[in-house]
């Protein structure tokens, strides 16, 4: 009734994002989720009608931006500090002893504000007059990476401030995911046969740093308020007052903060909340103690690295006792052979442990481990369970101390051990297991990428002695028949995979270089050296002093690499492989490197394309690290499609794949690349 277009615009934004706050930052909708869908579409329909009125704080703008090819900069008005750590109860006692003497308060306790230390990745977000301008990662803590448009499509951070602050305002938080979305996306980085995430944090960052916010709107980042950088015109006399106030903004603001009186109210919240960790949903590390009094803040003020007023009280890493069954040995694809822990069975931070490393040998003597002792694991909050300790009962002493093998476990070659290195190694380069190894990781997903072809296969090919190197998966073809004739191959999976190995005979040159396994050459290094380098040849004749020059490599890489292309076997197995037909794909210098929206990523065309032809989209593709595919699969990270794009397309949606126009795929494209 006599609503103006401009009014109904208002009155469903301001509805919208109340709903949107009190689903998700309170947990408390009021109304279902079709009403919601409905006043959306409302205000979608309407904004269509009337695109003057789609303001940038509209709920609908959540969504939907494109891509960019990297991040701009952005400088913090207040820089982003860090805490200093306490480990243990008598380092938390220094803190308090530290705060008092500069204080000079001898006889009554101090106030703190306890708070969960989210394990997440801090952002900062700038509001102007309550309006989100820029969001952006800490960076060096000076400058961060501007990240706004994902932060955008983060629901727990407000557009829009629910109170009215005056001013330029810097909201510091962090943002998180939960385990539960931590293990669904996990769950479909399996299914799609990408590299899974080591732990939420990662996976939060990996995510937030994501180039296409759209696959940030994918999964569910949650934003936890705890502090500012910029204040404004705002003023407090309390450090509670700052958490009231981020409450009241809109923010998810922890209901774990406790106000508490002294330092033994810290030591109970301490051990409180080391027992009920695993309680919130999401990974907390330690807890932040801060001053309350903003009065005291000031007088304590900072050193370089943080607040003298705060610290952050870190946890140990979690632990459990079970019974060390047996010590078996494994060859990596390097030949270095390492002791591995057989255990009983045991639950560590909410996972099941069967078998922890013994890092070398010189760590299982220092331990003093032996099979049949209890032992204690723990998982250092990351991933690869370690052994910790025995306990040193009666009967450890009878108990033998283990010795490590003389020969290589799976080859019988006797172990060398080279100077200045603990580490045992199997000398013996065509050893099963480490050929094995070297084929596996050569085909795997971030290497050459050989669909059809995983560790089993790879086994099962070596066992049958259909592989002997790197280089006999080339030569399979020469025996198609026989492989048809194994079990559960069959016609077309053979044609198929015989396809897959002859596609990567033009990999980009960083794929290549890192599919080869030479020692310290992870992918990110293999594309600075591809990039540097351009070619395989001058790579392989570059002295150490030149490969010093390359970004990221120091003396014991250049070492190793100098070393690798010396070596007699693998000179002859590259040889082996160029004289194949292998043709390594030199790659573009306007490659960027990590977060690249091209290199490691794998591209379907299909359809028309107006400013190029397919071939020479695919070859750009290439030069700039990326893979050019023919067919859409759960690997694919983008198609693009022009018009006239048919079945290719539609596998793409079925699959959920991002699909982008020609414009769209362009704006990835370094300018002075195309
Ligand atoms: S207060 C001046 N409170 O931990 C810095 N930080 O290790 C004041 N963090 O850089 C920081 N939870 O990114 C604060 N409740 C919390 C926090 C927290 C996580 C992060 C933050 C900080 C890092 C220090």
């Amino acid at each position: 009734m006599g609503e103006s277009p401009e009014q109904k615009a208002k009155r469903l934004r301001e509805e919208i994002e109340r709903h949107n706050y009190l689903y998700y930052v309170l947990d408390k909708p009021e109304i279902t989720d079709e009403e919601w869908d409905k006043m959306f579409r409302e205000l979608l329909a309407l904004e269509a009608e009337h695109p003057e009125l789609r303001t940038p704080d509209s709920p609908t703008q959540r969504v939907g931006a494109k891509p960019s090819s990297k991040f701009a900069s952005h400088r913090h008005i207040v820089p982003m500090l860090s805490l200093d750590n306490a480990f243990g109860f008598d380092e938390l006692g220094e803190f308090d002893a530290r705060v008092r003497k500069a204080l000079g308060i001898t006889d009554e306790s101090v106030e703190y504000i306890g708070e969960p230390k989210f394990d997440g990745l801090s952002l900062s977000i700038t509001y102007e007059n309550g309006v989100l301008k820029v969001a952006s990662t800490r960076g060096d803590g000076e400058e961060g990476e501007d990240v706004t448009p994902n932060a955008r499509t983060i629901r727990s951070i407000p557009l829009r401030l629910r109170t009215e602050v005056e001013g330029i305002i810097e909201v510091r938080g962090e943002v998180l995911l939960d385990r539960a979305e931590f293990e669904r996306i996990n769950a479909s980085m399996r299914d799609a046969g990408a590299q899974e995430f080591a732990n939420p944090r990662n996976a939060a960052a990996g995510t937030l740093r994501q180039l296409d916010p759209r696959i940030t709107a994918s999964r569910k980042l949650t934003f936890w308020a705890w502090g500012l950088g910029a204040q404004g015109s705002l003023e407090f006399d309390r450090q509670r007052e700052i958490v009231d106030f981020l409450r009241s903004a809109g923010f998810r603001v922890s209901e774990h903060i406790r106000l508490l009186n002294g330092l033994d109210a810290c030591k109970a919240y301490v051990e409180d909340y080391t027992a009920r960790r695993r309680e919130l949903p999401f990974d907390i590390d330690g807890l932040v103690f801060k001053v309350d009094s903003i009065r005291h803040q000031r007088q304590l003020g900072f050193t370089a690295r943080g607040p003298r007023w705060a610290i952050a009280y870190k946890f140990a890493a979690e632990q459990a006792t079970t019974k060390l069954l047996g010590i078996t040995w494994q060859v990596g694809r390097t030949g270095t052979v390492t002791p591995v822990a057989e255990l009983e069975p045991v639950q560590v931070g909410g996972v099941t442990i069967a078998r922890a490393t013994l890092h070398n040998i010189e760590d299982l003597h220092r331990k003093d481990v032996r099979v049949g002792d209890s032992v204690i694991v723990q998982r250092a909050g990351d991933v690869i369970p370690e052994v910790v300790s025995p306990i040193l009962d009666k009967e450890h002493s009878k108990r033998p101390v283990p010795t490590p093998p003389e020969k290589c476990p799976v080859c019988e070659t006797p172990l060398v051990k080279r100077e200045a290195e603990v580490a045992l190694r199997c000398p013996n380069k065509t050893c099963p297991a480490q050929v094995a190894e070297r084929i596996v990781h050569y085909v795997s997903r971030s290497a050459m990428d050989i669909e059809g072809l995983g560790e089993k296969l790879v086994l099962r090919l070596l066992e049958l002695g259909f592989l002997e190197d790197v280089s006999d998966i080339y030569r399979l073809k020469e025996r198609k028949g026989e492989l048809i004739e194994l079990d559960r191959m069959g016609e077309q999976s053979v044609s198929n995979l015989l396809n897959a190995i002859e596609a990567t005979k033009s990999r980009p040159l960083n794929r290549f270089l890192f599919a080869l396994g030479i020692r310290h050459v992870g992918e990110s290094l293999a594309f600075s050296l591809a990039k540097h380098f351009s070619n395989l040849d001058s790579i392989r004749s570059a002295s150490y002093e030149e490969l010093l020059r390359v970004p990221d490599v120091g003396p014991n890489t250049a070492a190793e690499i100098v070393e690798y292309f010396q070596e007699e076997e693998n000179r002859i197995l590259i040889d082996k492989l160029l004289g194949l037909g292998v043709q390594p794909l030199p790659i573009s210098s306007a490659a960027t490197g990590e977060n690249d929206p091209i290199a490691g990523k794998t591209f379907v065309f299909t359809g028309k394309l107006e400013h190029m032809t397919r071939e020479d989209a695919e070859e750009l593709v290439r030069r700039l690290g990326g893979t050019a595919a023919t067919s859409v699969s759960k690997k694919t990270d983008y198609v693009v499609a022009g018009p006239g794009a048919g079945s290719k397309e539609a596998k793409a949606k079925e699959l959920s794949i991002p699909i982008l126009t020609e414009d769209e795929f362009l704006e990835l494209v370094p300018k002075e690349a195309v």
